[in-house]
């Protein structure tokens, strides 16, 4: 099969590896309909995710139906149609018994080594590193899903592979960001970064009945992606500390939410130290948001910070007595309300989808989303397209890319409840 394959730093190519195959009794083989490439995968991209391995197949937002199913598998059949949740689950651990499914104790085969770095091991991850577990990822045509009674949520047919595709990583993503806020009605929240990430947990806080939303990027299609939900924004390049202080009546945001993590931009500091290992993230939101939030708010984190990192004003966090709330994302507790509220036309996932390419030209796609390019906002592959490249476009680079229009027109898209 072709499958998308890490071969260092800025490096993924397209490769032909061997078909998975069931390993164990409770594994699933998936084709995939549609996967996305996610900004954790950036992370990989950019090399700052140790433990991956040349050969290494990326992915861990997708979709598709099952072909094959191993012996034990009981709620799952060959045709049915399926969204996979990027962590895996055993479902009968403490973590898992706590739906604190991205913690669960059994499926990283290689916990041990994470356990070093981090005092216990997370769940595993598909595509995501052996620092949690070294699972082949979902940017193929073809993928192997362990304990397939517990992840995979059946889709039915009415849905586009569009409208669910998100279930598996960043609409509950965003929804847990803005559910750790703890909003009551009347709360402003500030959200760094409009990425999809950003943008899900902008449309979920107004969901959840924030009365105010301020967004803050400096991608110009992005910052009026945040706009059309509804959301205030400002240039990260701007003021950003007097911005919120002055649109929340001089006391700070009620919540904070970090949709950015450990690529923050802003801070040469910061980008000298990791370009010479000498920190591992560049925790620049991180500072900000601690130092604006108000007294007693609440910090949401859920960009992915890595490993250690340096001048986080801990001291202003304890003084004005923050709650911290962050992780990876329990996608399985949130894959069935978020598909009903898709269902009832509450929000549209869709929305955020700027490229549709085939899986052949992944490499293309990587390089254009991390350089934020052509107004790239999130790419979805589609490993079943075959659709021959177009000979006539001028730059190889471009050749494949269909461009999408990214935005909706306005009359089509859905406001959020409460925008
Ligand atoms: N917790 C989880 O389970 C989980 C799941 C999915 C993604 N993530 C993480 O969420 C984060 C965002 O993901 P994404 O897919 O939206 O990525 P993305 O890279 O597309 O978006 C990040 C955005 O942050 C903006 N940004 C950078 N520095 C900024 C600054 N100083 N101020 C304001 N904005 C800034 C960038 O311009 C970009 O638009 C990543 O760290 C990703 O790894 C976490
Ligand atoms: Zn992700
Ligand atoms: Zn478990």
């Amino acid at each position: 099969m072709r499958a998308v394959c890490w071969n260092g730093k800025k490096d993924v190519r397209v490769e032909t590896v061997p078909d998975p195959k069931i390993l164990n009794p409770g594994d699933a083989i998936i084709k995939v309909s549609s996967a996305a490439i996610c900004g954790s995968d950036l992370h990989l991209y950019h090399g700052y995710i140790p433990s991956m391995k040349p050969g290494d197949i990326l992915g861990h937002e997708f979709m598709g139906e099952v072909v094959e199913v191993g012996k034990a598998v009981r709620k799952l059949k060959p045709g049915d149609r399926v969204v996979v949740p990027f962590c895996i689950s055993c479902g009968n651990c403490y973590y898992c018994e706590h739906q604190l499914w991205s913690l669960c104790d059994n499926t990283n085969p290689n916990a041990w080594v994470n356990a070093k770095l981090n005092g216990f091991s997370g769940a595993g991850l598909f595509g995501y590193s052996h620092l949690y577990g070294g699972y082949a990822g979902g940017q193929a045509e073809y993928v192997r899903v362990p304990f397939a009674d517990v992840g995979p949520l059946k889709v039915p047919l009415h849905f586009t592979d569009e409208q669910v595709l998100f279930l598996s990583d960043i609409f509950p993503t965003g929804y847990m960001a803005a559910e750790n806020c703890n909003l009551k009605p009347g709360q402003i929240v500030a959200i760094w970064g409009c990425g999809p990430v950003g943008q899900f947990a902008i449309r979920s806080a107004l969901l959840l009945g924030a009365e105010k939303v301020i967004a803050i990027d400096n991608v110009p299609e992005r910052i009026e992606l945040a706009e059309q939900a509804g959301a205030i924004t400002i240039s990260s390049d701007d003021d950003v500390h007097e911005f919120l202080k002055e649109r929340t009546g001089g006391r700070g945001p009620d919540a904070c939410i970090d949709a950015v993590g450990m690529e923050a931009h802003g801070s040469t500091y910061d980008l000298i130290k990791q370009t010479a290992r000498l920190e591992t993230d560049r925790p620049y939101v991180l500072r900000q948001a601690m130092r604006i939030c108000r007294k007693g708010g609440m910090l949401s984190v859920p960009g992915v910070y890595g490993g250690f990192i340096d001048k986080v004003p801990f001291g202003a966090a304890f003084a004005k007595g923050l709650t911290i709330r962050m992780g990876q994302t329990h996608v399985h507790k949130y894959m069935q309300p978020l598909l009903e509220r898709i269902e009832r036309k509450e929000i549209d996932p869709s929305f955020v989808i700027s490229h549709r390419v085939p899986l052949a030209d992944a490499a293309e796609a990587y390089k254009m989303f991390a350089d934020k390019a052509d107004g790239c906002i999130k790419v979805v592959l589609k490993p079943q397209d075959t659709t021959p490249p177009d000979k006539t476009a001028k730059t190889g680079a471009r050749r494949r890319l269909r461009r999408e229009q990214w935005a909706v027109p306005r009359s089509k898209r859905l406001r959020p409840v409460g925008a």
